[in-house]
């Protein structure tokens, strides 16, 4: 660079200083407001503290560099513009500044090497095995549009498969995820864990549930035509509560009667069931006594109308059986059969056939 007279080095150090105040003002502003948003839903899991935090030291980390480079950008446009007459000027010739470069490049370089090694600690921390006998391991299936659960089996009974996701709360759960189709990811939010299903693989995740409530499941890998509504709902609920649905799922045929089925008739508990969150059979059907007003799938007050009980079972426990024209096959979820009681099958399959008879 051209040696520089006393009174401009004066002032493009004062620029400098400049510079670095309205960026070091732009940063703590910016940081303050990325630490006060909202980001995420309640924290649902032990697994969700951590996950935070890291995003925070992540906004903090993050947010000086976003502004001290908008800030150069901005500033430069602003104090180094072209001026009236100025047209024909040319800057000094620059020729690099090899301390400059060193800086710029190591710089950045420890901080993404500190970032991921943090990152990498919390994640190896976060999914430490519990041992064996304490971890739940449940099985979760994904498949256009719908998730299932498995259950294994205790006590010499059969695994218990449910589209309904029953957690008991403080327990270690080791989520095993397969699909049978196309890739999907499952994740729920407040728990803040996801991974992938992929077919022919397993992956799996493993979260503490630590909070009472109902959070969402939602897939997270674009998977289709139906993916905004491949949703079912987590129970996170109290051991002595998970052990009572457990044993409720396990109940041989006819026994309990399966939970919508119990009170309200049989036709209340049909319509029960559509307009369930698992079922959302309405979400992709229009059903004017169920008030739902899908458009994936046929609209079934017209659709199902004439149609007998027989057909009406057939189409929801074997949706491509037969596909009404201009909808495309292999939209909806095979797995009512498995995922639904025989109890709330045949409750269902009466709702329909009554009200668009
Ligand atoms: Cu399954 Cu998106």
């Amino acid at each position: 660079m051209a040696a520089e007279s006393p009174k401009a080095s004066r002032e493009s150090r004062a620029q400098l200083r400049q510079m670095l105040g309205i960026g070091a003002i732009a940063s703590v502003l910016g940081i303050a407001l990325g630490l006060l948003i909202d980001w995420f839903p309640a924290q649902g899991s032990e697994q969700a503290r951590s996950v935070d935090t890291v995003w925070d030291v992540l906004i903090i980390a993050s947010v000086p560099v976003f502004v001290l480079v908008e800030t150069i950008v901005i500033y430069s446009v602003w104090k180094f513009r072209m001026r009236p007459g100025e047209e024909l000027k040319d800057g000094p010739p620059i020729h690099g500044n090899t301390t400059l470069e060193i800086v710029w490049t190591a710089f950045p370089a420890i901080i993404l090497v500190a970032l991921c090694a943090y990152g990498f600690s919390v994640l190896t921390d976060i999914e430490k095995a519990q041992g064996k006998d304490k971890t739940l391991k449940v099985h979760v299936s994904a498949e256009q549009f719908a998730w299932s659960y498995t259950y294994p089996a205790s006590g010499g009974g059969k695994p218990i498969v449910s589209n309904q996701l029953y957690l008991p709360k403080d327990k270690p759960i080791y989520f095993e995820v397969t699909a049978k189709d196309v890739i999907h990811s499952f994740w729920v939010p407040a728990f803040r864990m996801k991974t992938d299903a992929v077919p022919g693989i397993k992956t799996h995740v493993r979260v503490t549930p630590n909070r009472l409530g109902t959070y969402p499941v939602v897939c997270a890998e674009l998977c289709g035509i139906g993916h905004s509504v491949m949703r079912s709902t987590a129970h996170v609920v109290t051991p002595a509560a998970f052990a009572a649905w457990l044993k409720r799922e396990r109940a041989p045929l006819g026994a309990a009667g399966g939970g919508a089925t119990a009170g309200g008739g049989a036709a209340n508990a049909g319509k029960a069931i559509f307009t369930s969150t698992e079922t959302a059979c309405g979400s992709c059907h229009t059903l004017a006594d169920a008030g739902t007003s899908g458009k994936i799938g046929p609209d079934l007050g017209k659709f199902l109308k004439g149609h007998d009980k027989a057909f009406i079972h057939e189409s929801i426990v074997n949706p491509n059986a037969y596909v009404e024209k201009g909808f495309p096959k292999g939209v909806m979820p095979g797995n009512f059969g498995q995922t639904l009681s025989p109890q709330e099958l045949s409750a269902l399959v009466d709702y329909l056939t009554k009200v668009t008879r």
